[in-house]
């Protein structure tokens, strides 16, 4: 199993503070946001893991993360993303890094309690995504069931109402999903949409929605990005980090104050 985090866009909604670094590595509580999603994946055990980030803030994540997994055997390669032309084009983008393997895909912003280690461990083929109840789903891809709980249709933010269930952003996918995002045409708002990819699998009875519990946070507001922190600090939700990910930050402090220190002598 791959792992893609995407992480680019160019989160116009939070500048200023998005005009000096990606959303993605603004703080959550005690750790850029990033770091959830890596959570995610790498709690799964996937060992390789690409970055798909916006051509400006490039830079920052090869600092932040070009090395300091190295020695876990964790590998992470980086991707430009010129311009944010659709979630669904990371599968493009990753064609060569995902090979013929299958691929889990997580937004960078995308925050979650709940450990989906067992889901993706256990994936065979098809594609799997997750739903959950919300009260906006307008603002989200959004998915009906039918009265056995068989996902029946999927929408991306549908105008009139069809479900309170919405996709988050984790996407797992057999390898037929890099043929079936270049077929995807952009939408109306210009974007190749991921809601595309789960139809795919959805015509063809090969998609699993499975609902899930705890939170799931995206923070791309002032209001959302500091509810984020507040929730991950009230809830201990930053505890359930990988102990590879706490020791890869404690080594990566310790690098900086070690840097600092020759700096000032
Ligand atoms: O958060 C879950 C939702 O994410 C899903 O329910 C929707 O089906 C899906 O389309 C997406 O909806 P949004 O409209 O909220 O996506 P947004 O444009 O905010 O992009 C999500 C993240 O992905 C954001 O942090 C920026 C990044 N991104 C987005 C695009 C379009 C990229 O890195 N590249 C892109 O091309």
């Amino acid at each position: 199993m791959k792992g893609i985090i995407l992480s680019g866009g160019t989160a116009t909604r939070l500048f200023p503070l998005t005009a000096t670094t990606s959303k993605q590595l603004l703080p959550v509580y005690n750790r850029q946001m990033i770091f959830y999603p890596l959570n995610t994946l790498i709690k799964a055990g996937i060992k390789d893991i690409l970055i798909i980030v916006a051509p400006e803030h490039s830079g920052q994540y090869l600092n932040l993360l070009g090395s300091i997994f190295k020695k876990y055997s964790i590998n992470i390669y980086f991707e430009v993303q010129k311009l944010p032309r659709g979630l669904a084009e990371a599968f493009i983008l990753g064609e060569a890094f995902i090979d013929k393997d299958p691929v889990t895909m997580i937004l960078g912003d995308n925050i979650f309690e709940k450990d989906f280690a067992e889901e993706i461990k256990n994936f065979k083929s098809g594609g799997l995504i997750f739903a959950k109840k919300v009260p906006d789903p307008e603002r989200f891809g959004v998915v009906k069931f039918d009265e056995n709980n068989k996902a029946i249709q999927i929408v991306e933010k549908p105008k009139d109402w069809i479900s309170d269930y919405a996709i988050p952003g984790l996407y797992v996918y057999d390898n037929r999903v890099i043929g079936a995002a270049k077929q995807v045409r952009p939408s109306d708002r210009g974007e190749i949409e991921i809601t595309e990819l789960h139809n795919f699998y959805l015509q063809s009875g090969e998609l699993m929605v499975s609902t899930f519990d705890g939170e799931w946070l995206d923070a791309g507001t002032f209001d959302t990005l500091l509810e984020a922190g507040n929730i991950v600090r009230d809830k201990k939700i930053y505890e359930n980090f990988d102990p590879i990910i706490n020791q890869a930050i404690e080594e990566f402090n310790a690098e900086l104050k070690a840097l600092a220190k020759k700096r000032l002598s």
